[in-house]
């Protein structure tokens, strides 16, 4: 089947005349479609309890743009909810937590994560890739251990997640004992997800930035590594790819290919990564920034003729956005964006 998706084989580090593509938020606030189906719901993450309307979220860009790939609608935060936090998306303030991790005995008294509490998630994987055309694949994801942790403990978005930083200073033990479960949780939930129909997995670690190099080995990527090593060693997923998308991570290219991810999704700020290094090492993903598609066509048209050129010859490459699309994007800059590429 997949075996004619370019995603699949441009993530196997082949080198395509016209690189797969697809987008980080592709469903979402930006699409009139999306908005539509939206106000039907309160609370987001009752919207993402409801598979059969997480199939048709996950649809909507498929059918606008024709997109190499489909993700699944839901949110990396069904996690921490899983675990009791009791996470709530508030208008205008994103997620906030009623319980989050406020002490040491928040994270023995852990319940133990049940993979079955999050049901409705593998049920929609289940709708969206029945109803996908058989070559165009779907992407299961889940967040990091360590953004996971981030909004756990901080119990909202921040921009610095200061308490969530002095928490694991002050907590280097049950911190490492909280992110040793979410990796667990994190594995369970993926493989649940592979066996419902995900064909490729995506790993979010958008917090990644606030750490330095140190702690960012040693609270993110070595979970993540834990992480990927257990996917790969278990036979439902062993042959699923693995993308990692961190969030300009204050690291070497090398720390990013050690995690043994099959390709790494770059941030629109990074650059100077060092894309002949990752050469056959790893597949690529990215990285137009966002913001350039709120410019003119001639702007956009000038930004993604650099960055096609900068990956022509890049063997696995897949065209993608530095992070996601955001709500005051127009369809029609996406559906602009779309064509150049695959007419460049
Ligand atoms: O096409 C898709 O990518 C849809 C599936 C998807 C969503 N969230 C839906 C969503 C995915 C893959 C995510 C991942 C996610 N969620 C991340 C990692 C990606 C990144 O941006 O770095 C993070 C950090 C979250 C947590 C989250 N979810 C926040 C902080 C917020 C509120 C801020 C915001 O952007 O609105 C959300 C809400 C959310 N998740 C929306 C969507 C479509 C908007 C909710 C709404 O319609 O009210």
């Amino acid at each position: 089947m997949s075996d004619e998706s370019i995603f699949l084989r441009a993530l196997r580090k082949e080198n395509l005349p016209i690189p797969p593509i697809w987008y980080m938020r592709q469903a979402g606030r930006y699409m009139p479609e999306y908005r539509a189906v939206r106000k039907n719901f309160k609370n987001f993450l009752d919207m993402c309890k409801n598979p059969e309307v997480c199939c048709e979220l996950a649809l909507q860009p498929i059918k606008a743009f024709k997109l190499d790939a489909a993700i699944l609608f839901s949110d990396i935060l069904t996690i921490p909810d899983a675990f009791g936090l009791g996470v709530k998306f508030v208008e205008n303030e994103g997620p906030v937590f009623q319980n989050p991790i406020e002490k040491v005995d928040d994270i023995k008294n852990l319940m133990p994560f049940d993979p079955e509490n999050l049901t409705y998630v593998y049920e929609a994987v289940t709708n969206i890739k029945n109803a996908l055309p058989s070559n165009i694949p779907l992407i299961g994801f889940c967040g990091s251990p360590w953004t996971l942790a981030a909004y756990s403990i901080e119990g909202r978005s921040s921009k610095d997640f200061k308490k969530t930083i002095n928490f694991i200073k002050e907590n280097i033990d049950e911190s490492h004992l909280f992110l040793s479960k979410l990796t667990d949780a994190c594995f369970l939930y993926l493989r649940k997800q592979v066996q419902a129909g995900a064909d490729v997995i995506q790993i979010f670690d958008s917090w990644a930035n606030i750490l330095d190099t140190e702690d960012l080995k040693n609270f993110s990527f070595d979970y993540i590594k834990l992480l990927i090593n257990a996917l790969k060693n278990d036979s439902v997923t062993s042959n699923i790819p693995i993308i990692l998308f961190a969030r300009d991570p204050k690291c070497s290219p090398g720390a990013l290919i050690e995690t043994s991810a099959d390709c790494l999704s770059l941030y629109w700020s990074m650059n100077d990564f060092d894309i002949q290094f990752a050469r056959n090492k790893t597949a690529l993903q990215g990285n137009l920034n966002p913001k350039i598609l709120l410019e003119s066509r001639d702007v956009i048209k000038t930004e993604t003729h650099k960055l096609l050129e900068k990956f022509e010859d890049f063997p696995g490459y897949v065209f993608n956005l530095g992070h996601g699309l955001t709500p005051d994007i127009c369809p029609e800059k996406v559906k602009y964006l779309t064509e150049l590429v695959r007419e460049y």
